[in-house]
């Protein structure tokens, strides 16, 4: 098979771990890095491809097949409108860009030149989240009702001490919480309004050190989230999966999906149920247990962007339904800035 050629634009934390997942598929061979940091030339040394200070030079340069564009958040737009120019395909990460017009750019660009995006909304390749979505839409649980979650985590102060870290773009609900929220509209269905509450009482800087939501699902489901980067606790995503070894896995679940017949604690599935009993509260409950077991999603997701780039799949997330995931998460500034609920 004929490797598809892949390059990356930002060369950063997630930069190489998409190197890393590059290197452990045969579909594809990496063939270039850009980015204008100079410790990036030693990342492209070891993995023994040219490096480039600016991305247009590199897609002349190697005409990619596909690009990788893990340049920080307020730099998403340019390299994802270059590469698609250049005619290749995209795996931007997430989020897709920073703003709702920047989104419709992208998507009005791939339209154009008839190559698809892709936006890195890993989690949508583990088969736990898969099997969530289906247990929830099938109706186990009965009428969804509510969720209740939470992403809380303290990050190291270093973690703040690039100067585009400490802006409202890097912040806690734009980097992490679009995770959440994208995969609750994967798995119960579009939100419909979201009323939030945000504040940056810890550091003081431009972004916010926690978040409160409000959410309904036009399924007519409730939803809450409290989410902060500034907290001790081990309930979050990555701590109970292990996903980022950034965050020492705690195994406890974050997510709670309750229904009129039956409830669901996530990632680790335990399913809360009254067996043949009724289904109200006179009835004892029993539950069952499927541990999450942990798989690697970006070798998943650079083997679905493989077949993206050879029309063997329409992408998973693609920029239309990410743009989605953006507008639900920016009403979160939205809101709390306006005090008012917002209607998506
Ligand atoms: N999917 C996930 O779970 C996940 C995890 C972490 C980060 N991210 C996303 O990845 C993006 C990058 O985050 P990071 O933590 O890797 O940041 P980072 O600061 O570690 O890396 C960004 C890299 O991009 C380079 N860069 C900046 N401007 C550039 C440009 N114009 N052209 C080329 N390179 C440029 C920087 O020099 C740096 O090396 C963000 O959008 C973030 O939201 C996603």
């Amino acid at each position: 098979m004929k490797q598809l050629k892949i390059a990356i634009i930002g060369a950063g934390v997630i930069g190489k771990r998409h190197l890393a997942a590059i290197n452990s598929t045969n579909r594809a061979q990496l063939v270039g890095i850009a980015d204008p940091f100079p410790a990036s030339t030693s990342v492209a040394k070891g993995a023994g491809v040219a490096h480039f200070t600016d991305a247009q030079s590199m897609l002349d340069c190697v005409k990619p097949d596909g690009v990788i564009v893990a340049t920080p958040t307020e730099h998403h737009l340019q390299p994802t409108l270059q590469s698609l120019d250049a005619g290749a395909c995209v795996l931007v990460e997430k989020p897709v860009t920073a703003t709702e017009d920047e989104a419709t750019q992208v998507i009005e660009k791939s339209q154009q030149s008839g190559k698809p995006v892709l936006v890195g909304h890993q989690r949508r390749y583990y088969k736990q989240i898969v099997a969530t979505r289906k247990l929830v839409q099938s109706g186990q649980l009965g009428q969804l009702v509510a969720v209740h979650g939470q992403w809380n985590v303290r990050k190291n102060d270093s973690y703040y001490e690039s100067d585009w870290r400490k802006k409202w773009q890097a912040g806690p609900v734009l980097t992490n919480l679009i995770h959440e929220i994208d995969v609750l509209r994967y798995i119960c269905g579009e939100i419909k309004s979201i009323s939030a509450e945000t504040t940056n009482s810890v550091n003081g800087f431009e972004k916010e050190d926690a978040a409160g939501l409000l959410m309904r699902f036009e399924s007519g489901a409730l939803g809450t989230f409290s989410l902060s980067d500034q907290t001790v606790s081990p309930w979050g995503w990555e701590f109970a999966t292990g996903e980022n070894a950034a965050f020492p896995r705690s195994g406890q679940n974050a997510i709670k999906f309750m229904g009129t017949k039956a409830s669901l604690d996530f990632p680790n599935h335990v399913l809360w149920h009254t067996g043949d009993n009724s289904a109200d509260w006179t009835s004892p409950l029993q539950s069952e247990t499927t541990p999450f077991v942990f798989e690697d999603a970006y070798i998943a997701q650079i083997e679905h962007f493989c077949a993206v780039i050879d029309e063997e799949a329409l992408p998973i997330s693609d920029a239309q339904d990410a743009a989605r995931s953006l507008r639900a998460t920016l009403a979160v500034y939205d809101s709390a800035e306006s005090g008012q609920r917002v209607m998506l």
